[in-house]
Parts: C-alpha cells; structure tokens; sequence
C-alpha cells in the first residue's frame, strides 16, 4: 500500500501539464515526484524497467537502487505516466504505474524496444496463442467463453503497423477498440471481468508488457508475448543484452514466481480508474491495488489536501 502514495504522487505532479502539449515535462514532473516517495517504501529495490539508461535518464533508471533497504528484496518497473502524449493532449486513459515482484523475478526486456502481446482473461490460457491467426483466436476464445463473436471486442493500438490485424478483426465479425496510447490501461481492461474488453492485441512497448504481466498476475488474466525488434541493431543488442528474441515468452517468463505488485493511479479520466480531480481544498485520486499473492484488487480513493501539494 505504501507503494500507492509514489503513484498518487506522480499523477498529482503531472496535473498542471495535462492538455499543455509538453509530453517531457509531465513526464519529468511525474518521475521526480515519485522518485521522492520511493526513497522512503521499506523495500530494497531494485529498477528493471525505468525510464531508460542511466545517462539518459538522472533518475529512475534501470540498475538503479529505490527504497529505504531495510525490506525485502525486490524487483521493480516504473512508468511514471504511461500514456505521457494523451496526457500532454489531455486525452483520456493516461496512468502512472508501478509494478514489482521479489528479486530476480522481472524479465528485463528494455533492450528491445516493442512487444507482440496477446492479452486475455484467465480463459484464454491454452486456448489463445500469438502464434494462431488473430481469427482463429477470436472463434477459440468465443467458444470457451461463450460470447459471440460478433459481440467481441479486441483492444488495439492506433498505429499504421496494425492496419493488417485491425482488418482481420473485423473480418473475423469482432469489433475493434482503438487506443491511441496506453496498452497497460488496454491489457488489464482485456482481463478484467467487468469490461467490455474480451482481448487486447498487437505491438506496443516491451517494458509496457513486462508491467501488464505483473498486474495479470494479481487478477487471474492471461498473456503472451514476443519481443519485436526494430531492426538487425536492436535484435543484436537484445541477443547480447541475452535475451531469447524469438521465444514466445508465458506469463511466467516474463515474471516468474507468484509474488508481484501492481499499483496504478489514474492521470487523466479512463476505463481502469478515473484521473486526478480537483474540487475546492481537495484533490481526489483514484488508483488500484493489485497483489498476486492474494489475488486481491483494491480500488483506493484517496484524498488530498490541496495545501499541502502547492
Ligand atoms: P509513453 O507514455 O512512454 O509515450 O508510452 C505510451 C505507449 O502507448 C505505451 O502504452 C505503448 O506500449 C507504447 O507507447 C507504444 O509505442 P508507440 O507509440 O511507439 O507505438
């Protein structure tokens, strides 16, 4: 739960940029603010998935150590607002996130920039696969479930790369929900039991991937993934980074163990929770708790005197 207050804390500090076009600069008001409240977490992590190498990236960087060290031993990945360009379009669905699992657990997949993932709930296990056309995906999955498949709606991101997929979803009678960002949002609504979302498909970022397994974990979902290299570069660096490029990677590979964390407060307004709001002496965050061990999701309301965040 301690972890909940660095989410708030990001999105809270990201308010001021939202629908102000400066995508960076939420993105560092974001960063700094959570760095400050995971140095107090009593944990002794450890960030696999941050914002980038250490040169780039002053903080938050992968390799670097977060936490007061007196707690376990953990390992973390960090995406102070994913969905930094909805926000600075103040667009909906942009979330801060923060996702951990115990030492050595997390896949570090930063190497290769985007993923092929197929999301589902906990009935697309056995049943789906990133190596089956999309349609034959859709009709199995139907006939586990039950929906019809002309009620089926897959979520994908917007991009040209997808024009393909988004055809064959459509020709296979299902419907398509469109994100222009934010496939972390888009995979957790795939698994949860309350949206319209029946599967979230397609390229989006590989450290985006790694923090959706964590929160499948906590919620019963299920997921494959493979990592997706731009080009002859990014596939030798992922190769000597060791990483299995081609490997279809389960759940499991890319967070083993059954110990993880996903914390995620909402930035702007969306479909997992709502974003940051303001009324009077109060601001009013909303943001979910995920725990694998206990498989428990918690819906946090918090709110916060205005005062003490001027
Ligand atoms: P950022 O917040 O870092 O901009 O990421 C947003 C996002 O939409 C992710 O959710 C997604 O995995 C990735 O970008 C997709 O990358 P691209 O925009 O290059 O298609």
């Amino acid at each position: 739960m301690e972890l909940v207050r660095a989410t708030e804390a990001a999105a809270i500090r990201a308010v001021p940029f939202i629908g102000r076009g400066d995508k960076n600069a939420a993105d560092k008001a974001a960063v700094d603010a959570m760095r400050v409240f995971l140095g107090t977490v009593n944990f002794d992590g450890l960030i696999v998935i941050g914002e980038g190498e250490k040169d780039e990236a002053p903080m938050l960087f992968n390799g670097e150590r977060v936490g007061n060290g007196r707690g376990p031993a953990c390992d973390i990945a960090v995406d102070p607002i994913d969905g930094t360009s909805l926000t600075a379009a103040g667009r909906q669905n942009a979330l801060s996130v923060i996702a951990v699992s115990s030492r050595g657990t997390m896949l570090d997949a930063s190497s290769v920039f985007y993923m092929d993932k197929i999301v589902t709930g906990g009935a697309g296990r056995g049943v789906v696969s990133l190596d089956a056309p999309i349609g034959d995906n859709i009709r199995e999955l139907s006939k586990k479930t039950g929906k019809p498949v002309g009620e089926m709606v897959l979520a994908v991101l917007d991009r040209p790369r997808h024009a393909g997929l988004i055809d064959e979803i459509r020709s296979a009678g299902a419907g398509t929900r469109l994100m222009s960002d934010g496939d972390v949002a888009g995979g957790i609504n795939a698994a949860r039991w309350e949206t319209r979302i029946d599967m979230c498909v397609g390229i989006g970022g590989s450290p985006e991937g790694i923090t959706t397994a964590c929160a499948l974990k906590a919620i019963g979902g299920y997921m494959q993934g493979r990592l997706a290299p731009k080009d002859d570069a990014e596939r030798a660096g992922g190769i000597a980074a060791g990483l299995d490029i081609d490997k279809l990677l389960e759940l499991d590979d890319m967070v083993s163990g059954d110990n993880t964390f996903f914390v995620a407060t909402g930035v702007t307004d969306g479909g997992l929770v709502d974003g940051v709001r303001r009324q009077g002496p109060i601001i009013r965050t909303e943001s979910i708790v995920l725990r694998s061990k206990s498989g428990t999701t918690r819906r946090v309301i918090a709110e916060h005197l205005a005062s003490k965040w001027l």
